[in-house]
């Protein structure tokens, strides 16, 4: 006989460590355990009610315990389905190591037409081969521990007496609400690979909680890994409801990420905005809070006031703004937008000039600086301002990540065309007028004069006093003054 204990199907997922109500699901010590049936665990050798199975054995093996429970090893042999037989009268059905790929629920109705519990494992096991019959009996379905990675929104629908859905421990990723004909279902779910970058706010609303254990539930994939489900999904709602106002409702929002705060116990949402291609004139006057990423290229922008007056732009800390028509960015001087900004993307707009100085000194106080982009913008080759532009580029040839292709432009003298240098390698040469070369030479020499006059006088001057003291006669000049 089997041991007595054997009758309690052991299938425990163990919460361990200290689970207190504010930590993050994170930073808990989840661990799903023993989705594994205790009648598959403990394996008898020998037993009076079935063949003794040699340990190396791999075909499939039942052993029936009366008066009504069947615990089946490696599958069941295809001669049982003719037979009927004992199965006929199985009311808990055990199906441990099952070895194929399906798994069938349609042989049930055959088999165990009287079957009220069902419990599957193996890890095998990757699809239901269709949705499980009417099997008027059947109130507890157990599929654990198997590799499911789908299962079809009405696989349980036939079911009108199913209580308890356990689902824990398999592979699913996502799955929609289930069909039930039945009144009240308990669902479990832990344990399970969700992907969060998919859509399962269904799972806030209230007539979800069927799904019993959906608190414990703990994203895999790598945009949220290790943030609980129900986190991940409020945020996704928040998100997609702000997007719908009225000054972005053409543009698409996303979480990107959710940090851990520094505390590490809540989340920090960062949130993606994409406004790029939807004819803006301005920059939007409202964005979901929390955005720090904002796509608007290829509108028709033609300031970047808002990044300044606006507060929901505070959290801003990328923007890409290509292809519109900005003309300055003079408004941004010794603003906290441009102290604290990671990427500034300005490629493709009207600029001709910037303020070198204080572009550079922002840059210089932003200890998050990632990033800016400048090229395709009709810089102009103005003496003063391209050198300037020239030994900015050059000091911050990494941060400037395009610098290699910005150019600004000169009239040429001759036939009145536009003329592009590469800033990066000009010369005074190339952009200083003569003018202004002669200029330069003027000053050049007027100040080598004074500082040979200011040489000379001094010189005079401590001959005078060194003659004096040695003599007592004042210096020619002073005699001669009244
Ligand atoms: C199945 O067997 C258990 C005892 O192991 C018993 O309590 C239960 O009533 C039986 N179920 C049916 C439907 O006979
Ligand atoms: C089960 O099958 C046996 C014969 O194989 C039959 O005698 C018995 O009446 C069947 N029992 C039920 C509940 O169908
Ligand atoms: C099936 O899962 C339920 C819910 O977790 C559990 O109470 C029950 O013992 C399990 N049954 C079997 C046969 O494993
Ligand atoms: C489930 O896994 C199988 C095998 O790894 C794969 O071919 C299939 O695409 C997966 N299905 C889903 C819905 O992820
Ligand atoms: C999660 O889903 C997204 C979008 O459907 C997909 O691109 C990504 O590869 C999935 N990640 C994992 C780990 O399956
Ligand atoms: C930004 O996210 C934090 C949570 O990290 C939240 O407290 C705050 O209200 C959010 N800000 C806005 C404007 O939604
Ligand atoms: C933003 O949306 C545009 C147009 O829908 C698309 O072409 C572009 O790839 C999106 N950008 C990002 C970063 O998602
Ligand atoms: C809204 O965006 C779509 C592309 O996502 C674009 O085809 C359409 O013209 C836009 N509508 C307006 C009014 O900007
Ligand atoms: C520079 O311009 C070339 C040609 O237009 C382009 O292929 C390249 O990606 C640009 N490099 C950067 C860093 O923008």
């Amino acid at each position: 006989m089997l041991p007595p204990g054997f009758c309690s199907a052991v299938y425990s997922i163990l919460l361990t460590g200290p689970v207190t109500a504010q930590l993050p699901l994170s930073l808990q010590n989840l661990v799903v355990e023993n989705v594994a049936i205790g009648e598959c665990a403990s394996r008898p050798s020998v037993s009076t009610q079935g063949p003794a199975i040699p340990s190396n054995s791999n075909r499939p093996v039942c052993f029936f315990t009366p008066p009504n429970r069947t615990v089946c090893f490696r599958g069941i042999e295809t001669k049982r389905f003719q037979a009927g037989g004992k199965f006929n009268l199985t009311r808990w059905l055990i199906l441990c190591d099952w070895p194929l790929k399906t798994f069938d629920p349609l042989i049930l109705s055959r088999l165990v037409p009287r079957i009220e519990r069902l419990a599957l494992t193996g890890r095998v096991l990757q699809r239901l081969a269709h949705d499980f019959p009417a099997l008027p009996y059947l109130r507890m379905v157990n599929i654990t521990g198997t590799r499911l990675n789908y299962t079809s929104v009405s696989a349980f629908y036939e079911l009108e007496r199913l209580q308890v859905l356990n689902l824990r421990g398999n592979e699913l990723e996502q799955i929609q609400p289930y069909r039930f004909r039945s009144g009240h279902v308990e669902v479990y779910l832990q344990g399970n690979l969700w992907n969060c970058t998919n859509d399962m706010i269904w799972l806030l609303k209230e007539q979800s909680r069927q799904y019993v254990d959906k608190p414990t539930l703990v994203c895999k994939d790598w945009k949220y890994t290790g943030r609980p489900v129900l986190t991940a999904m409020e945020y996704k709602r928040v998100v997609r409801e702000s997007c719908l106002h009225e000054e972005i409702w053409n543009c698409s929002c996303h979480v990107s990420y959710l940090r851990l705060s520094d505390n590490g116990l809540s989340f920090h949402p960062m949130i993606m905005v994409n406004c790029s291609d939807r004819g803006f004139y301005q920059l939007p006057q409202y964005l979901p809070g929390n955005t720090t990423v904002l796509h608007i290229a290829r509108n028709k922008l033609q300031s970047v006031d808002s990044l300044t007056t606006n507060e929901h732009y505070q959290s801003v800390q990328d923007i890409y703004l290509d292809e519109n028509r900005i003309t300055t960015i003079d408004i941004l001087e010794d603003t906290i937008w441009l102290d604290n900004f990671r990427i500034l993307s300005l490629r493709g707009n009207r600029l001709n000039r910037i303020r070198v100085y204080s572009v550079e000194h922002a840059i210089e106080r932003n200890p998050g600086v990632g990033k800016l982009y400048l090229s395709n913008n009709p810089w102009r080759c103005g003496c003063r301002f391209a050198i300037r532009f020239q030994r900015f580029l050059r000091k911050h040839e990494s941060l400037v990540a395009d610098s290699r292709n910005i150019t600004c432009y000169f009239i040429n003298d001759d036939d009145g065309r536009k003329q592009y240098l590469p800033v990066l390698t000009v010369t005074p040469n190339d952009i200083c007028r003569p003018s202004e070369h002669n200029t330069a030479a003027f000053y050049n020499t007027l100040s080598i004069i004074f500082a040979t006059l200011i040489v000379l006088i001094f010189t005079k001057l401590a001959y005078d006093y060194y003659h004096y003291r040695k003599y007592g006669k004042l210096p020619w000049l002073i005699m001669k003054m009244p």
